[in-house]
């Protein structure tokens, strides 16, 4: 378990107060990719063109610690070394320095992987059936109505939806009982990932199919616990438009256009924000913009950003045939500028976050 922070985000603690935990995992040919160009030495080396292989498979995963008298039935459950957490006398959450073994289940999967003609990789996310409620149409997310008359892993019945989603500044952590305050109280904002009518009902046949075939025993290699994950959406882009020095692809997103995982992207979920807003071709830190890859994904989901790539959308419908991205760019950046954030020293715009969290790797 590598860390207890989403990316650019907080940490989300459980109806139990308890710290939910993430992990990455990669097949063999992503590892390999990975390793050829890391690190900005590396980096400089490869082409701006160079994408990963057919088959290069990349899962971040969110686990929830399972509670000593609980027997997690509708969940994936296994044994992992947790790092113990304590307060770092400021408000925030820091690692303790002792680690202990516990019984973690899985809450939600990214499984990100290649196939023919998308180098940008099709993201797809999964997440256990009771994680959250999801948000009611029209209901706005800020609004003072309640989301759900249910109890969630994730979510208190009748919790507001502006009560929910709510990413606490200053924590309190009871180091012998490894328990933290506030609870998070999750919605998905999207079911499906703001997918149109016609793709949600591909997503809903696809996973009463896989039910139906893990239940039917035709799947024998897959155990039937994982028939209580259900698949939210998946993004890709159109088949090999892919560019390097892009952004924000989340323009150009197709399918679950503003996916994201309630339990990995609590605090980013929204319309306009996709894994795209984040996972991008443009420079992260020390590394010049190239391919979508690992390395170059450091790039913050603010509300400005937000608004920031739906002016750039809406610019880029009505730019002139022939003209270059970087233009939009620029104009995108002095939309910041004027939003009052200041230069990253790390030669990226963007908003600085006083946040313990921020991880670029
Ligand atoms: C708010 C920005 C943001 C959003 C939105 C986002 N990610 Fe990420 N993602 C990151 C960052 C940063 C990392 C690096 C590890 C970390 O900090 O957790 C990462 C790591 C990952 C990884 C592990 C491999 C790697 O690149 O390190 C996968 C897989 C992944 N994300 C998939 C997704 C998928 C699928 C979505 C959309 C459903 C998504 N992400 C949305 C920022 C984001």
């Amino acid at each position: 378990m590598e860390s207890i922070n989403q990316a650019f985000g907080g940490p989300l603690i459980d109806q139990n107060g308890r710290a939910v935990y993430y992990a990455i995992h990669m097949d063999p040919s992503y590892f390999a990719t990975t390793q050829e160009y890391y690190g900005p030495t590396n980096y400089e080396k490869a082409s701006p063109t160079t994408t990963y292989p057919v088959g290069a498979t990349v899962f971040k995963s969110a686990w929830r610690i399972v509670q000593p008298n609980e027997i997690a039935v509708k969940a994936y459950t296994t044994s992992a070394t947790i790092d113990l957490l304590k307060s770092n006398g400021m408000g925030g959450i820091e690692k303790s320095g002792d680690t202990a073994t516990a019984t973690v289940a899985l809450v939600g999967v990214h499984v990100v992987g290649v196939v023919q003609d998308h180098p940008e990789f099709i993201w797809g996310t999964f997440e256990q059936v009771e994680n959250a409620p999801d948000l009611p149409p029209l209901v706005p997310p800020t609004s003072e109505t309640s989301v759900s008359p249910q109890n969630f892993t994730f979510y208190k019945a009748e919790t507001t939806a502006a009560q929910s989603n709510q990413q606490a500044s200053t924590f309190t952590v009871d180091q012998a009982s490894q328990t933290i305050a506030p609870i998070t109280n999750v919605f998905r904002q999207f079911a499906f990932g703001n997918a149109t009518p016609d793709r949600v009902s591909d997503i809903d046949s696809t996973n009463k199919l896989f039910r139906q075939m893990i239940g039917g025993g035709s799947v024998k290699k897959i155990d039937q616990v994982f028939s209580n994950y259900n698949l939210i959406g998946s993004l890709w882009m159109l088949p090999n438009t892919l560019e390097p020095n892009f952004d924000n692809l989340q323009p150009n997103g197709v399918g679950s256009v503003d996916l994201a995982n309630s339990v990995l992207e609590t605090y980013a979920q929204g319309a306009g924000t996709s894994c795209f807003s984040c996972h991008t071709t443009g420079k992260g830190d020390n590394y010049p913009g190239k391919d979508v890859t690992s390395a170059t994904r450091c790039w913050a989901a603010s509300p400005e950003r937000t608004r920031c790539a739906a002016g750039r959308a809406e610019r880029q419908r009505r730019r002139p045939k022939g003209r270059r991205f970087t233009d939009v760019r620029a104009s995108c950046r002095g939309d910041e500028r004027a939003a009052g954030q200041t230069a990253d020293p790390r030669g990226r715009t963007g908003p600085i976050r006083p946040s313990p969290s921020r991880h670029c790797s």
